[in-house]
Protein backbone atom coordinates (compact mmCIF):
# COMPACT_ATOMS: atom_id res chain seq x y z
CA UNK A 1 0.00 0.00 0.00
CA UNK A 2 1.14 3.89 -0.63
CA UNK A 3 2.73 5.21 2.35
CA UNK A 4 0.28 8.39 2.39
CA UNK A 5 -3.19 6.72 0.82
CA UNK A 6 -5.97 8.29 2.09
CA UNK A 7 -4.10 10.96 3.88
CA UNK A 8 -4.77 14.46 3.03
CA UNK A 9 -1.24 16.92 2.94
CA UNK A 10 -1.79 20.87 2.47
CA UNK A 11 1.29 22.52 1.61
CA UNK A 12 2.94 26.12 0.47
CA UNK A 13 5.46 26.76 -1.67
CA UNK A 14 7.34 29.18 -3.68
CA UNK A 15 7.76 33.18 -3.07
CA UNK A 16 5.41 35.39 -1.54
CA UNK A 17 5.12 38.51 -4.16
CA UNK A 18 4.44 42.17 -2.17
CA UNK A 19 3.03 45.03 -3.81
CA UNK A 20 4.48 48.07 -3.98
CA UNK A 21 2.63 49.80 -6.86
CA UNK A 22 0.37 48.08 -9.59
CA UNK A 23 3.44 47.38 -11.37
CA UNK A 24 6.53 46.64 -8.47
CA UNK A 25 6.96 44.58 -5.88
CA UNK A 26 8.96 42.77 -3.27
CA UNK A 27 9.88 39.29 -3.70
CA UNK A 28 12.54 36.32 -3.15
CA UNK A 29 15.11 33.71 -4.72
CA UNK A 30 12.69 30.98 -3.98
CA UNK A 31 11.72 28.91 -7.37
CA UNK A 32 9.33 26.61 -5.88
CA UNK A 33 11.48 23.76 -6.70
CA UNK A 34 11.43 21.87 -3.44
CA UNK A 35 7.71 22.67 -2.92
CA UNK A 36 6.34 21.02 -6.08
CA UNK A 37 9.21 18.69 -5.50
CA UNK A 38 7.19 17.51 -2.32
CA UNK A 39 3.96 18.08 -3.71
CA UNK A 40 4.18 15.31 -6.18
CA UNK A 41 5.97 13.03 -4.34
CA UNK A 42 2.94 13.07 -2.20
CA UNK A 43 0.56 12.49 -4.53
CA UNK A 44 2.66 9.10 -5.55
CA UNK A 45 2.73 8.55 -2.21
CA UNK A 46 -1.39 8.51 -2.10
CA UNK A 47 -2.21 11.57 -0.73
CA UNK A 48 -4.73 13.96 -2.03
CA UNK A 49 -2.61 17.71 -2.00
CA UNK A 50 -3.53 20.83 -1.87
CA UNK A 51 -0.62 23.37 -3.03
CA UNK A 52 -0.99 26.73 -2.10
CA UNK A 53 1.55 28.55 -4.08
CA UNK A 54 3.04 31.56 -4.60
CA UNK A 55 4.41 33.31 -8.34
CA UNK A 56 6.15 30.15 -10.28
CA UNK A 57 7.44 29.73 -13.42
CA UNK A 58 6.40 25.71 -12.67
CA UNK A 59 3.81 23.74 -14.13
CA UNK A 60 1.55 22.10 -11.35
CA UNK A 61 2.20 18.85 -10.22
CA UNK A 62 -0.13 16.12 -11.73
CA UNK A 63 -2.81 15.25 -9.38
CA UNK A 64 -2.39 18.42 -7.63
CA UNK A 65 -4.77 20.85 -6.69
CA UNK A 66 -2.97 24.45 -6.68
CA UNK A 67 -4.05 27.72 -5.51
CA UNK A 68 -2.08 30.68 -6.67
CA UNK A 69 -1.40 33.54 -4.61
CA UNK A 70 0.58 36.62 -4.45
CA UNK A 71 0.94 37.62 -1.01
CA UNK A 72 2.06 36.40 2.30
CA UNK A 73 -1.89 37.55 3.89
CA UNK A 74 -3.42 35.50 0.61
CA UNK A 75 -1.36 32.74 1.36
CA UNK A 76 -2.52 32.91 4.71
CA UNK A 77 -6.70 33.37 3.88
CA UNK A 78 -6.20 30.59 1.31
CA UNK A 79 -4.36 28.20 3.71
CA UNK A 80 -6.95 28.66 6.58
CA UNK A 81 -9.61 28.17 4.28
CA UNK A 82 -8.59 25.00 2.89
CA UNK A 83 -8.36 23.87 6.25
CA UNK A 84 -11.89 24.96 7.04
CA UNK A 85 -13.05 23.02 3.77
CA UNK A 86 -11.21 19.57 4.48
CA UNK A 87 -9.69 18.31 7.76
CA UNK A 88 -5.82 17.86 6.34
CA UNK A 89 -3.52 15.69 8.10
CA UNK A 90 -0.42 17.05 7.15
CA UNK A 91 0.86 20.42 6.97
CA UNK A 92 4.18 21.46 5.17
CA UNK A 93 5.25 24.88 5.22
CA UNK A 94 7.94 25.39 2.19
CA UNK A 95 7.47 28.51 1.39
CA UNK A 96 9.39 31.42 1.36
CA UNK A 97 7.23 34.22 3.11
CA UNK A 98 7.65 37.24 3.12
CA UNK A 99 7.88 38.57 6.68
CA UNK A 100 6.98 42.12 5.66
CA UNK A 101 4.65 44.01 3.28
CA UNK A 102 4.62 47.18 2.26
CA UNK A 103 1.98 48.91 4.58
CA UNK A 104 1.57 52.57 1.92
CA UNK A 105 1.58 50.62 -1.22
CA UNK A 106 0.29 52.99 -4.09
CA UNK A 107 -2.96 52.07 -5.78
CA UNK A 108 -1.08 53.56 -8.57
CA UNK A 109 2.00 53.90 -10.13
CA UNK A 110 4.98 55.79 -8.33
CA UNK A 111 6.11 58.82 -10.26
CA UNK A 112 9.41 60.43 -10.37
CA UNK A 113 9.49 63.76 -9.62
CA UNK A 114 11.83 66.77 -11.11
CA UNK A 115 13.36 66.65 -7.26
CA UNK A 116 14.99 64.50 -6.12
CA UNK A 117 13.03 62.77 -3.46
CA UNK A 118 12.54 58.65 -3.39
CA UNK A 119 9.59 56.88 -2.09
CA UNK A 120 9.51 56.05 1.30
CA UNK A 121 8.61 52.74 1.60
CA UNK A 122 6.41 51.58 5.46
CA UNK A 123 6.66 47.87 6.25
CA UNK A 124 3.71 46.08 8.31
CA UNK A 125 4.61 42.73 9.51
CA UNK A 126 2.98 39.50 8.11
CA UNK A 127 1.19 36.66 9.81
CA UNK A 128 3.20 33.67 10.50
CA UNK A 129 0.87 30.94 8.47
CA UNK A 130 3.11 28.04 10.22
CA UNK A 131 3.08 29.30 13.78
CA UNK A 132 -0.76 30.16 13.24
CA UNK A 133 -1.64 26.66 11.91
CA UNK A 134 0.60 24.73 14.40
CA UNK A 135 -1.43 26.36 16.88
CA UNK A 136 -4.89 25.43 15.80
CA UNK A 137 -6.82 22.62 18.19
CA UNK A 138 -6.13 19.66 16.33
CA UNK A 139 -3.79 21.21 13.99
CA UNK A 140 -2.48 19.00 11.48
CA UNK A 141 0.97 17.18 11.60
CA UNK A 142 3.32 20.38 11.06
CA UNK A 143 6.44 20.24 9.01
CA UNK A 144 8.52 23.87 8.92
CA UNK A 145 11.63 24.69 6.68
CA UNK A 146 14.63 26.60 7.64
CA UNK A 147 16.87 28.30 5.16
CA UNK A 148 20.23 29.42 7.29
CA UNK A 149 23.15 30.67 6.26
CA UNK A 150 25.20 29.90 9.62
CA UNK A 151 24.43 27.84 12.45
CA UNK A 152 21.83 25.54 11.39
CA UNK A 153 22.28 22.74 13.79
CA UNK A 154 21.77 25.33 16.61
CA UNK A 155 18.74 27.71 14.86
CA UNK A 156 17.22 24.29 13.77
CA UNK A 157 16.46 23.15 16.69
CA UNK A 158 15.67 26.41 18.36
CA UNK A 159 12.80 26.92 15.41
CA UNK A 160 11.41 23.99 15.79
CA UNK A 161 10.49 24.63 19.51
CA UNK A 162 10.00 28.27 18.72
CA UNK A 163 7.35 27.47 16.00
CA UNK A 164 5.96 24.79 18.13
CA UNK A 165 6.15 21.87 15.71
CA UNK A 166 7.13 18.14 15.66
CA UNK A 167 9.63 18.27 12.71
CA UNK A 168 11.71 21.56 10.86
CA UNK A 169 14.14 20.78 7.76
CA UNK A 170 16.49 22.70 7.20
CA UNK A 171 18.42 23.57 4.36
CA UNK A 172 22.19 22.99 4.17
CA UNK A 173 23.51 26.04 3.37
CA UNK A 174 21.83 28.94 2.05
CA UNK A 175 22.61 27.98 -2.29
CA UNK A 176 19.01 26.16 -2.38
CA UNK A 177 16.96 28.49 -3.94
CA UNK A 178 16.39 27.51 -7.65
CA UNK A 179 18.83 24.38 -7.99
CA UNK A 180 17.62 20.91 -8.71
CA UNK A 181 19.53 19.53 -5.47
CA UNK A 182 19.37 20.14 -1.67
CA UNK A 183 21.02 18.83 1.40
CA UNK A 184 18.14 18.39 4.43
CA UNK A 185 18.62 18.38 8.25
CA UNK A 186 15.45 16.84 10.06
CA UNK A 187 15.32 18.17 13.38
CA UNK A 188 12.66 16.50 15.80
CA UNK A 189 12.00 15.73 19.81
CA UNK A 190 15.19 13.31 19.66
CA UNK A 191 17.69 15.11 17.40
CA UNK A 192 18.80 15.96 14.25
CA UNK A 193 19.38 13.44 11.42
CA UNK A 194 20.82 14.16 7.68
CA UNK A 195 19.49 13.99 3.99
CA UNK A 196 22.69 13.63 1.98
CA UNK A 197 22.92 15.74 -1.06
CA UNK A 198 20.39 14.45 -3.98
CA UNK A 199 18.09 16.17 -5.94
CA UNK A 200 14.86 17.48 -4.68
CA UNK A 201 12.53 14.86 -5.92
CA UNK A 202 14.53 12.23 -4.54
CA UNK A 203 14.85 14.11 -1.00
CA UNK A 204 10.89 14.93 -1.37
CA UNK A 205 10.28 11.10 -1.03
CA UNK A 206 12.47 10.13 1.48
CA UNK A 207 11.36 13.39 3.17
CA UNK A 208 7.67 12.37 3.45
CA UNK A 209 8.71 8.48 4.37
CA UNK A 210 10.26 10.09 7.93
CA UNK A 211 6.88 12.01 7.82
CA UNK A 212 4.80 9.65 7.36
CA UNK A 213 6.46 6.76 10.18
CA UNK A 214 6.13 10.09 12.14
CA UNK A 215 1.91 10.40 11.81
CA UNK A 216 0.27 9.52 15.30
CA UNK A 217 -2.15 6.77 14.15
O1 LIG B 1 10.87 32.04 10.88
P1 LIG B 1 11.21 31.59 9.49
O2 LIG B 1 10.65 32.49 8.43
O3 LIG B 1 12.66 31.28 9.28
O4 LIG B 1 10.46 30.18 9.36
C1 LIG B 1 10.44 29.48 8.17
C2 LIG B 1 9.28 28.54 8.16
O5 LIG B 1 8.08 29.21 8.53
C3 LIG B 1 9.00 27.98 6.78
O6 LIG B 1 8.40 26.71 6.97
C4 LIG B 1 8.01 28.98 6.21
O7 LIG B 1 7.21 28.42 5.19
C5 LIG B 1 7.19 29.32 7.44
N1 LIG B 1 6.65 30.70 7.45
C6 LIG B 1 5.29 30.90 7.34
N2 LIG B 1 4.79 32.19 7.39
C7 LIG B 1 5.61 33.24 7.55
C8 LIG B 1 7.01 33.03 7.67
C9 LIG B 1 7.50 31.75 7.61
O8 LIG B 1 4.53 29.94 7.19
N3 LIG B 1 5.12 34.47 7.59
Amino acid sequence: PKILAGKHLLITAGPTFEPIDPVRGITNLSSGKMGYAIALAAWEAGAQVTLVSGPTALEAPHGVRRIHVQTAQQMHDAVLKSLAQHKQDIFVAVAAVADWRVANASEHKLKKTQHDDTPQLVFAQNPDILATVAAMTGAPYCVGFAAESENLLEYGAAKRIKKNIPLLVGNIGHHTFGKDDNELVLFDEHGHTALPRADKQTLAIQLLGEIARRLPH
